[in-house]
C-alpha cells in the first residue's frame, strides 16, 4: 500500500536509530551481572510500544526477567494477532573475535553488527515499526497484542507460568513470530517447524583428588578418557543415536513429504566452503536438509576437565564434565528423552568412575500446519513484497515456548522470520542486514491485512 510505503520512507532513519539504541543495551539474560540492563531494556521496549500507539502497555515482573505486554484492540469482533519476540540476547563472548564491540552497533556494508541485531531485537522491532505504520496511517485491520519476553535464550521458564496466569489477556487467533531465518532474499522461505530441546549436564568423577599422572596414571581410570569414550558411544557407526528408546515415536515423513522438503535449494559445495569443512557428517540415510530439520540430533556443547591453562601440567584429573543437548522432533517428549538420556548415561558408566547427570531446560518441537489461514496470509504477504512465493522449510532451531502457545493458549504459530543463516546468531559478529530489516517492516502490515481479510471468509 502506498500510504505504508510513504510513511516508512519518511521515517526510515528514525526506525534504524531506535533499533540501534535498543542494541546498545546489553540485555544478556544468562548473566546476572546484566540484570539491571535487562530491566532497562524491558522499560525501553515498553516506551517504544507506547510511542508506536499501543495501549495497556506494562512491564510485567516475573521470578526472572520481565515480560513486556501491550495491545491495541480496535474491535473485539475482528481477529487478534499475538506478536511474540524476545529482547534478551546471548552472551557476547568470545569478545576478542568481534571486529567491533558487541553492544556498540556499527553499520558496515549494509549490515548492522551487534549482539541481538538478528536474534531477536532487529526482528521483533520490525513488528513495532510495522504496527506504528498501520496506526499512524489509520490502516490497522485487526487487533494486535505484543508479548516481548526477556528469557528466551535461557529457556523461557517464567513465560510458561505467565501464559497460564494470563489466558484471558493473551486471547488471540494466532501467534506471529519473527525469530527465524529465510533461505535468502532471492529465495524467501517460511519455517514450518522448530525442533524441541533437551539440555543435559554430566559430571564424571574418578579418584577423590587430582593425581600425579606419572605416579598413578595407568592404574586409575582417567575421568576425561572415560567421559570421551562414553560420549563417543552415543552415536553408532551410522551416526544414529544409541540411547535405547530415543527414536520411539519419531514421526517419519512420507516419501512425498521428504521429496518436497529436499526441493529447497541446497548447494553442498558452497555449504562446505562457507563452514571450512572438507566433508559433511550426519545420520546415514538422510540428506543435510533432513538432518537439520526433521531428524533428532545429539550435540556436545562443551567438554572440560583437568588442566586447560597455558603450557603443560602432568595430572590425572579427578573430574571431567560435559554439556550435551539433543534437538527433538515430533513426537518426542523432552522430559522423557531427558530421563532416557540419564538412565543410559548412568548405565554405560564403568565401575571405575561415578557419574551424575542433571537436566537443564527443555522444550517440545512444533510444526505449523501449512493449511492454516495465518500461514497462507504470511505466504501471500511475502509474495507481495518479495515478488516470489516463499518455500516452506523445516527449521532446525528451537523456541521452546511455541509448543506451549498451543498447549496452554490453544494457538497455532506462524514463523515469519527475516534473518539469514549467515547472520552469526549466538556467535561473534552477529549481524542483521538493513534490507532484511526494512523488508520485514514492509511485509508485516500485509500479513495483518491478508490475515484479517482471509479470516473473514
Ligand atoms: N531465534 C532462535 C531460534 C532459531 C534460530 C530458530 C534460527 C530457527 C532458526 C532462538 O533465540 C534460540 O536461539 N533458541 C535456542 C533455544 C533456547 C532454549 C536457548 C536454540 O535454538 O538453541
Ligand atoms: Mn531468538
Ligand atoms: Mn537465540
Amino acid at each position: 500500500m502506498q500510504v505504508w510505503k510513504d510513511y516508512q520512507a519518511q521515517h526510515k532513519d528514525r526506525f534504524l536509530n531506535e533499533l540501534l539504541d535498543l542494541l546498545r543495551i546489553p540485555s544478556v539474560s544468562a548473566d546476572s551481572r546484566h540484570n539491571d540492563d535487562t530491566k532497562r531494556c524491558a522499560e525501553a521496549v515498553k516506551q517504544r510500544l507506547v510511542e508506536a500507539g499501543a495501549e495497556n502497555v506494562e512491564v510485567c515482573p516475573t521470578a526472572g526477567h520481565p515480560i513486556v505486554y501491550g495491545d491495541k484492540i480496535i474491535d473485539p469482533s475482528l481477529p487478534t494477532v499475538l506478536v511474540y519476540g524476545h529482547y534478551d540476547v546471548q552472551p557476547p563472548d568470545p569478545l576478542d573475535l568481534w571486529t567491533s564491540p558487541p553492544f556498540e552497533p556499527v553499520i558496515k556494508d549494509g549490515k548492522i553488527y551487534a549482539r541481538g541485531s538478528a536474534d531477536d531485537k532487529g526482528q521483533f522491532y520490525m513488528h513495532v515499526k510495522a504496527f506504528e505504520t498501520m496506526i499512524k496511517t489509520n490502516t490497522l485491520p485487526c487487533n494486535i497484542k505484543f508479548m516481548i519476553e526477556g528469557e528466551e535464550e535461557v529457556g523461557s521458564n517464567n513465560l510458561g507460568i505467565f501464559l497460564n496466569d494470563n489466558k484471558e489477556r493473551l486471547k488471540a487467533d494466532v501467534v506471529l513470530i519473527s525469530d527465524t531465518s529465510m533461505i535468502s532474499m532471492d529465495t524467501p522461505s517460511i519455517d514450518t517447524g522448530l525442533r524441541g530441546l533437551a539440555y543435559m549436564e554430566v559430571a564424571v568423577t574418578g579418584p577423590n583428588r587430582d593425581l600425579h599422572s606419572g605416579v598413578y596414571g595407568g592404574a586409575v581410570a582417567n575421568p576425561a578418557t572415560i567421559l570421551a569414550k562414553m560420549i563417543a558411544s552415543l552415536h553408532d557407526e551410522n551416526n544414529h543415536i544409541t540411547i535405547p528408546g530415543f527414536y520411539d515415536g519419531v514421526q517419519e515423513l512420507s516419501a512425498a513429504e521428504r521429496e518436497n522438503l529436499n526441493k529447497a535449494p541446497f548447494d553442498e559445495a558452497e555449504y562446505k566452503t562457507d563452514l571450512g569443512v572438507d566433508e559433511l557428517w550426519g545420520e546415514k540415510g538422510y540428506t543435510t536438509i533432513e538432518r537439520t530439520g526433521i531428524r533428532p540430533t545429539l550435540e556436545v556443547n562443551g567438554i572440560w576437565g583437568g588442566y586447560t591453562g597455558e603450557g603443560a601440567k602432568t595430572v590425572l584429573p579427578a573430574k571431567a564434565f560435559a554439556k550435551i543437548s539433543m534437538r527433538l522432533v515430533p513426537n518426542q517428549d523432552w522430559v522423557k528423552i531427558s530421563d532416557l538420556f540419564k538412565a543410559h548415561f548412568e548405565k554405560i558408566a564403568p565401575k571405575s568412575v561415578k557419574v551424575t547427570v542433571t537436566a537443564h531446560h527443555g522444550g517440545s518441537p512444533y510444526v505449523t500446519p501449512t493449511d492454516h489461514v495465518a500461514f497462507k496470509a504470511a505466504s501471500k504477504a511475502i509474495s507481495a513484497t518479495f515478488g516470489k512465493d516463499p518455500i516452506p522449510v523445516r527449521g532446525g532451531g528451537s523456541i521452546p515456548i511455541v509448543a506451549l502457545f498451543e498447549k496452554v493458549l490453544g494457538l497455532k504459530t506462524v514463523l515469519m522470520g527475516f534473518g539469514l543463516d549467515s547472520d552469526n546468531l549466538h556467535s561473534p559478529n552477529e549481524k542483521y542486514e538493513l534490507v532484511n530489516f526494512y523488508k520485514g517492516i514492509e511485509t508485516i502490515p500485509y500479513f495483518h491485512q491478508y490475515f484479517a481479510e482471509m479470516s473473514r471468509k
